[in-house]
Formats: C-alpha cells, structure tokens, sequence
C-alpha cells in the first residue's frame, strides 16, 4: 500500500485542518450545548469545496480522490463530529450514490446544489421497524394510473440532516410481492419542498448534537418517473452500494475524534501532576496511551486501505465492502475506546463540559452505531469471508 500522500492530498489536509481547528473547534462546544444547526460552517465548508469532495467538478464537487475525502473528513471531525457528520451525508450518502447510479441529467440537476453546500441532502432508508434489518421496509411508491409519477406514502425515521435538507435519497418498495423483499426495494430523489413531504419530531440526542435528525413522513407525495434513481427493483443494491463508501468516510471521522481525546491525554499526561511526577511517567497511564495510539494508526491503515479500494473501484467496478466494513468497525471502536480512555485519564476534568473530553465521548458513541451498528459490521465481514448469506 503506497502511502505517501501527493500534492493535492497535503493541500486538502492543511486547508481542513487549519480551518477545523480555526474556525470549527472554537464554536463546537456552543452547537453543541445550543444544537443549532451549523449552516455558516457549512455554507463555508462547501465554498472550500469539502462537500464535495470526489464530486467531478463539472457537477460542483472539488474533483478529488477518495483518500483526499478521508483525510479532510478525519480533520474535520477532530473538531466537532457533528459538523462532520454533515458532511459526510452531503458527501457519501447522497452525491455518491447519484454520480453513480443516477442519468446524465439527475447528475446535473441534483448533484451541484449539495456538493457545492448551498443545500443539504439527506439519505432516507431507516424507518421505525427497519433499522439493522434494511429490507424490510415499509415505505410504499406506487406507480400511478398514467405512468407519469410514483405516488409514496410511509415513514422514514433517522434522517441525519433530516430537519433541514432540501433533497433526499429515498427508498421505498415498489414491488410488495417481490420475493426476497429487498428486490421490490427502488431508489427515488426527493425536493423535501413538494406537497407531501413531512418533517417530524426532532430527536434529541446524547451527542452530535448540532447534526439534525427527524423522522419524515411522506402522504401522498408525488415523485415524477424522471426522478427514480437507478432501475425499479434496484434500490437496495443502490442503499447497500452507497453505505460502502459512507462507511469509509464514518470510519475517517471515528479517526478525527479518536485523535482529538489522544492528544488532549498526551498533553494532559504530561501536565498534571500526582505524587510529585507529571501522571506520564506512571505505567497505568503509559498503558492507555500506547493501546491509543496503537489503535489510531492501525484504524488509519484499515481506513486507507478502504480508501484506496474505493478508489480503484470507481475504474474497475469490484465491491469494497469488507475492506469498509472493517475500517469502519476498528476506527469506531477505537473512537470510543479513546474517548473513554481520554475521560478516565482526565478524571473529574474529563467529566466536566470545561474541557471537550466529554464531548468526544458523547460523540464517538455514534460512529459504532449509524452506518450500520458494529454488529452489522461483523456479519458482513464474516459473510464475506465465509461466502454465506
Ligand atoms: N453492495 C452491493 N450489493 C449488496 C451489498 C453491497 N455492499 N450488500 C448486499 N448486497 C446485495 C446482495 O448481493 C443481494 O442482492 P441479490 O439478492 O440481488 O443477489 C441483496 O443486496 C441482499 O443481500 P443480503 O441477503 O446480504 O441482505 P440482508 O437482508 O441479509 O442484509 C445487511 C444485509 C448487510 C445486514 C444490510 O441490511 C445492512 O447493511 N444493514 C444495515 C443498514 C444500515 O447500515 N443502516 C444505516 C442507515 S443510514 C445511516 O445511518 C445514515 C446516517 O444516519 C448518517
């Protein structure tokens, strides 16, 4: 695996870095404790091209690669995980799957607001009953009498960035009697501004606070043919295909907040003092720091490796799901492996919103949680590995 990193990949990551932690970090704990959404960030975010980070620049996105998304994803989640979560919607979950499913003119017309970050998308697959279980769904698209627009009636639930976006990735059955289910599964784009189109309650949530989520109902809404993604039946292919990239750029914030609750500690290690020696010089302490560290540039490894099938997929077409499935179960579990290290460390002042350290925290938990718990994580990698379904 060649990992140095090129020109444009350095550029990126000094440009996320220095406005990360000059201009997130210093507002994060205030999104945070108010849970406003950070549209000024993000309206800047996307002006530095960061909301589209593989997006061609033909359709507004900044025209990179995959390990250039990663290493300004990790940067920017080093500062608030819940900006970056944004992020990685506008990103992943919705400009990937429609550069590669969508037409021509689906590309030009619904990519460029979001990659640019002048809207906001979201991916609507969750629903109250289907979490883990994807395929289940409920979410009804009938086709009308004319063949001219699907009519969708159901409830999506989770929506990440749900409570403000302007266009959705949905999925919804077309086929209720298509056998297995997830063949009746099709892939539609959304303008959250039509009749029909409901946002419900705002979840309130232990951490990523200012990263919006709601569930959605949609009556009646009408979605013209035109706007289907993908062919009718193919939508789960299309959902499980985008989760494999969403999950590199999850397990690239994983990374971000792993390193912020790693350098808080080394710093206070050597600062505070106990028993007349800075806590450093104590095995107990020196433990935690070399299983952190260890873990943060093992998930780094695990995440360019990811990155980097990601990339020659886009040429070759092969699935890179294990090698994401993995990314992102490692750098999750060593977020919170971190973030909880980082705590203990602290003692009192770890548990006190004086310091970020209880932020990290509450905002690692997440990354073992959407994009597929790290539950899901396991059995796809067993599967795989097993060639089971
Ligand atoms: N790429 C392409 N196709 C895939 C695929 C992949 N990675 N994984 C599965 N498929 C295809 C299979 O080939 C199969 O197709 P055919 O039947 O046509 O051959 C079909 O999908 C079904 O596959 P499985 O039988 O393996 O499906 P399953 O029902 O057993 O479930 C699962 C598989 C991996 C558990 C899947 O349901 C899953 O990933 N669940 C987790 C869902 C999830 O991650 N949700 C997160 C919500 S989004 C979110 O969190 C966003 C946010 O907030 C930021």
């Amino acid at each position: 695996m060649d990992l140095n990193l090129n020109e444009e990949h350095v550029l990126i990551r000094d440009a996320a870095r220095d406005f990360a932690q000059n201009e997130i970090a210093p507002v994060a704990a205030h999104y945070d404790e108010t849970g406003e959404f950070p549209m000024p960030l993000i309206r800047k975010m996307g002006e530095m091209g960061f909301m589209g980070i593989e997006v061609p620049e033909a359709y507004g996105g900044a025209g990179l690669d995959a390990i250039a998304y990663v290493l300004a994803m990790e940067e920017i989640a080093k500062a608030d995980v819940a900006t970056s979560t944004i992020m990685s919607v506008n990103n992943s979950l919705y400009c990937h799957g429609i550069l590669r499913f969508g037409t021509e003119q689906q590309k030009q017309e619904w990519v460029p607001p979001i990659a640019t970050g002048e809207q906001i998308g979201a991916y609507a697959l969750t629903e109250p009953m289907s979490g883990s279980d994807a395929g289940t769904m409920r979410t009804r698209a009938e086709l009308s009498a004319d063949g001219s627009h699907y009519i969708i009636n159901g409830t999506k639930s989770w929506i990440t960035s749900g409570p403000v976006a302007h266009r959705l990735v949905l999925f919804a059955i077309t086929d209720p009697n298509a056998q297995p289910k997830h063949r009746g599964v099709s892939a539609f784009l959304i303008d959250t501004t039509q009749p029909g189109f409901i946002r419900g309650k705002v979840e309130p949530k232990l951490g990523i606070r200012a990263s919006a989520t709601c569930e959605i109902t949609f009556e009646d809404y009408q979605c013209p043919v035109e706007h289907r993604l993908g062919a009718e039946g193919e939508g789960f292919k299309i959902a499980m295909t985008v989760l494999d990239a969403g999950r590199i750029g999850i397990a690239a914030q994983a990374l971000g907040v792993a390193e912020a609750a790693y350098e808080a500690s080394v710093q206070y290690a050597r600062e505070r003092v106990a028993f007349g020696r800075p806590i450093g010089h104590f095995q107990m302490i020196q433990q935690k720091i070399a299983d952190m560290k260890t873990r943060i540039e093992a998930s780094r490894l695990l995440i360019y490796q990811a990155a980097l099938a990601k990339e020659a997929a886009k040429s070759t077409g092969a699935r890179y799901t294990t090698q994401a499935a993995m990314a992102k179960l490692f750098a999750s579990e060593t977020a919170m492996f971190c973030a909880h290290q980082a705590v203990q460390i602290h003692g009192g002042m770890g548990y006190s919103k004086e310091l970020p350290i209880e932020r990290y925290f509450r905002d690692a938990k997440i990354t073992e949680i959407y994009e597929g718990t790290s539950e899901i994580q396991r059995m796809v990698i067993a599967r795989n590995e097993l060639k089971i379904r």
